[in-house]
């Protein structure tokens, strides 16, 4: 029988790695243009997530044991991912998420996320958790929000085929250690 890595449970989620087997899951989540809406505007060639999405997503796990981007189930099946990243600094991690459309409405990416932030200031001992999406992607930053991060800053990325909105900028999120143990305490 194939080994599951899980990675954390939740009261309504189990988190684990993806394995080499999963692109199906993948393609299912990319191939949903309002899922994509804010990310690449358009679904994911499958070929690109058999050669580069999901070898990406192993070598995470490879190179970085605590982190990667994970598989997420409710009682039903697979919702989509989260994500919890390295970032240039080493204390610090970028947390992410992207659910079945089906699946939204239902707290799961709050419940997750809160699940990340926990994860990273106990399990992983770090010091600073941060999220960024499109300004315009209110969804996203009413999860940032919920799950306790705060609003940082706007920020200006140039790309060379801008999605409609990119006009608004990206949007950071943080929570530092302290004010994470500050209002889980409070
Ligand atoms: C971003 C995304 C994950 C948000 O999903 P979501 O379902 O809106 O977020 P949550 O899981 O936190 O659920 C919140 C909604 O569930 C409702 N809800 C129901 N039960 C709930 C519960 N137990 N706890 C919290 N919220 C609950 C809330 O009222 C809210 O509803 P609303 O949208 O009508 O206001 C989803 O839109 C998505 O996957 N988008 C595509 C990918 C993407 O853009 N990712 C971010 C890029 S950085």
């Amino acid at each position: 029988m194939r080994r599951v890595h899980v990675y954390l449970e939740t009261e309504r989620l189990r988190l684990r790695r993806f394995t080499p087997a999963d692109a199906g899951l993948l393609v299912e989540l990319d191939s949903d243009p309002e899922v994509m809406r804010f990310l690449t505007g358009a679904p994911t060639p499958p070929a690109e997530i058999e050669d580069v999405v999901l070898p990406g997503i192993l070598k995470v796990y490879a190179e970085h044991p605590g982190l990667g981007t994970f598989a997420a189930s409710d009682a039903g099946g697979f919702v989509g991912w989260f994500g919890m990243q390295p970032t240039a600094d080493p204390r610090a991690v970028g947390v992410g998420y992207r659910l079945l459309q089906s699946a939204w409405g239902n707290g799961y990416a709050t419940e997750g996320t809160k699940a990340l932030i926990a994860q990273a200031f106990t399990e992983l001992g770090m010091e600073r958790v941060e999220a960024d999406t499109m300004a315009v992607n209110h969804r996203s930053r009413a999860v940032m929000r919920r799950a306790g991060l705060r609003f940082e800053k706007v920020f200006h990325v140039q790309f060379d085929d801008p999605l409609p909105g990119t006009e608004f900028g990206e949007v950071l999120y943080s929570v530092d250690r302290a004010t994470w143990e500050a209002v889980r305490h409070g």
